[in-house]
């Protein structure tokens, strides 16, 4: 399949400026390289305008909700017809709560398959707004896709307009929950607040560790996973570049010590896309403001030629 790039520069999800330009200097990145990377591809207009970003709108426990909401629906359709085009989608997208539109465009484009997913992240990004500390929506996309409120853990109190959204968010496409928590599986989750941590522990989400990476090397890792996976008939893979350690690369809005290499990102990701259940690959939180000579978008943009060289390889 011919791959299709789907840019989101979304930022309204994160609680640090600057996501938004994380597509734009990826871009950049690749001038050099001459690639024909960005030849097909298709811009998803997202609602980043000033005063959404400046009012913090709506609740302190989701900031910004309606707006993610229209981001999320027209990454799901944008999806999805992608799919059904029968193209390769990798949505290169600012924040992280994209990734809910993404799996939401999945399972529309696919209803009946059962839909696992790879999510390479410091974080696990299973918050509702009854449990987050933050109110940035980017820690919440899994939590939407499994349907997950987390009451047992609540904290916060949202509003009525709040919850509302927030059932709009779970049930996109009129599917929910889109994925299972048996069918997911984190690589390098590191820094989960206790309501994540309860979450993984209840229903014994895999949690490949950093450690485990370095040690069992990535090809090991790589065949365990898609064993695990095994039952799923499409698999969609997320990445946000805050798995890799903050020493290499610091464009990143939550970066947190611990984390892979570039090598072994671009390893696991490489190979992964070489398997023909992979439907769909997400990079996400490239954040240039906070780096240096735009160092993550370089990294970012390797990882993206590898990774697209591996699949057309495959395929
Ligand atoms: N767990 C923290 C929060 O909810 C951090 C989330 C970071 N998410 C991300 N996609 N970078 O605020
Ligand atoms: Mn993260
Ligand atoms: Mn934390
Ligand atoms: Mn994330």
């Amino acid at each position: 399949k011919a791959i299709k790039v789907i840019e989101v520069k979304s930022e309204i999800g994160a609680g640090t400026r600057g996501a938004s330009m994380g597509v734009d200097a990826i871009k950049i990145a690749g001038l050099d390289f001459n690639s024909r990377f960005f030849k097909r591809h298709k811009t998803v207009e997202v609602p980043n305008e000033n005063h959404l970003l400046l009012e913090a709108s709506g609740s302190p426990y989701a900031k910004r909700i309606s707006g993610i909401l229209t981001m999320v629906e027209r990454v799901e359709k944008e999806v999805s017809h992608t799919l059904n085009e029968n193209q390769f989608p990798i949505i290169l997208a600012g924040d992280h709560s994209t990734a809910a539109g993404t799996i939401s465009g999945i399972k529309l484009a696919h209803p009946k398959s059962r839909l696992g997913v790879i999510w390479i992240d410091a974080h696990s990004d299973m918050h509702s707004p009854y449990t987050t500390p933050s109110g940035n929506m980017h820690g919440m996309p899994l939590a939407m896709a499994l349907d997950e409120d987390n009451l047992d853990m609540r904290v916060n109190n949202p509003d009525q307009e709040t919850i509302n959204y927030w059932y709009q968010l779970k049930n996109t496409g009129n599917i929910a929950p889109k994925i299972n928590y048996r069918d997911l599986v984190l690589i390098s989750a590191r820094d989960m607040e206790k309501p994540e941590e309860y979450l993984l522990k209840k229903h014994k989400v895999k949690n490949v560790t950093t450690t485990e990476v370095r040690k069992r090397g990535v090809e090991r890792i790589v065949i365990e996973t898609m064993k695990y996976l095994e039952d799923c008939d499409l698999i969609y893979v997320s990445f946000d570049v805050d798995s890799i350690d903050p020493t290499i690369s610091k464009g990143t809005g939550t970066p947190v010590p611990q984390g892979l290499t570039e090598k072994e990102a671009g390893g696991l990701i490489s190979r992964l896309l070489t398997y023909k259940k992979i439907c769909c690959f997400e990079m996400v939180e490239v954040n240039p403001t906070l780096d240096k000579e735009n160092i993550t978008a370089e990294l970012a943009f390797e990882i993206l030629i590898k990774a697209s060289n591996a699949y057309q390889n495959e395929t």
